[in-house]
């Protein structure tokens, strides 16, 4: 298995490089973003708990991401590899997501950080937010409240893996071919 962490700041393209990336190496695409509003689109307990946080720019507490997390790996037990979009978020998320893979007996290869400057990520995020219907998307004050929350608690996710040598930082902006040609030539040092 070849598994990748694609880490950055909510707006950074880490949703649309995984699309591509996914189809080109045959990845299994886990976005906890994802996976919590299909739980609010269809009224489980685990999507309105959920709710309360993402409506307000917050993170949802740790064991509820880890247990979806989880299962999804457990569900997926044939796949060429994951590509983890959205998580992990903490540090506590890190290490719970070391411990799963290693009882599979695989590990993260590699953490493409993608790198953008703030004010293009409110940018992107508000015009995205004219048609997405993303709650969190609707009002400038939520996304600042997104970006906080990856300042303080998401950002040290990449030190927990700098440690092990495993963090590539990307640049974010520029076309979005651009920035795919980047992330497959790191990929591909690395997959051989
Ligand atoms: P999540 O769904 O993960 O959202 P996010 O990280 O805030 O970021 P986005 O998905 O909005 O951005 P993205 O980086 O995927 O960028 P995209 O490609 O879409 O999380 C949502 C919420 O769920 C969290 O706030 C939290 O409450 C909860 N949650 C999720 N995971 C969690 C976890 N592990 N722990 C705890 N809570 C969790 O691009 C953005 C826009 O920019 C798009 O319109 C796109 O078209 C555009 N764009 C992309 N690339 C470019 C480019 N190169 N140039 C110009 N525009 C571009
Ligand atoms: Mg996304």
């Amino acid at each position: 298995m070849f598994n990748i962490i694609l880490f950055g700041p909510p707006g950074s393209g880490k949703g649309t490089q995984s699309e591509e990336l996914i189809t080109k190496y045959h990845l299994k695409h886990l976005s906890t973003g994802d996976l919590l509003r299909s739980e609010i689109n269809s009224k489980t307990p685990l999507g309105l708990e959920a709710k309360n946080f993402m409506d307000k720019g917050q993170l949802v507490p740790d064991e509820v991401v880890i247990g979806m997390i989880s299962s999804a790996l457990d569900e997926n037990p044939d796949v060429a590899g994951f590509l983890f979009d959205g998580f992990p978020r903490t540090a506590a998320q890190s290490k719970a997501l070391d411990k799963l893979l290693e009882l599979k007996n695989t590990a993260i290869h590699v953490v493409l950080a993608l790198e953008v400057g703030e004010e293009e990520l409110v940018k992107r995020l508000l015009n995205r937010g004219l048609k997405s219907g993303r709650s969190d998307d609707a009002n400038e004050m939520v996304i600042r409240e997104r970006i906080k929350e990856y300042e303080n608690k998401t950002k040290l996710v990449a030190d927990y893996y700098q440690q092990f040598n495993k963090v590539v930082t990307v640049k974010g902006e520029g076309t979005i071919e651009e920035i795919l040609s980047n992330l497959c030539s790191e990929i591909e040092k690395r997959m051989s």
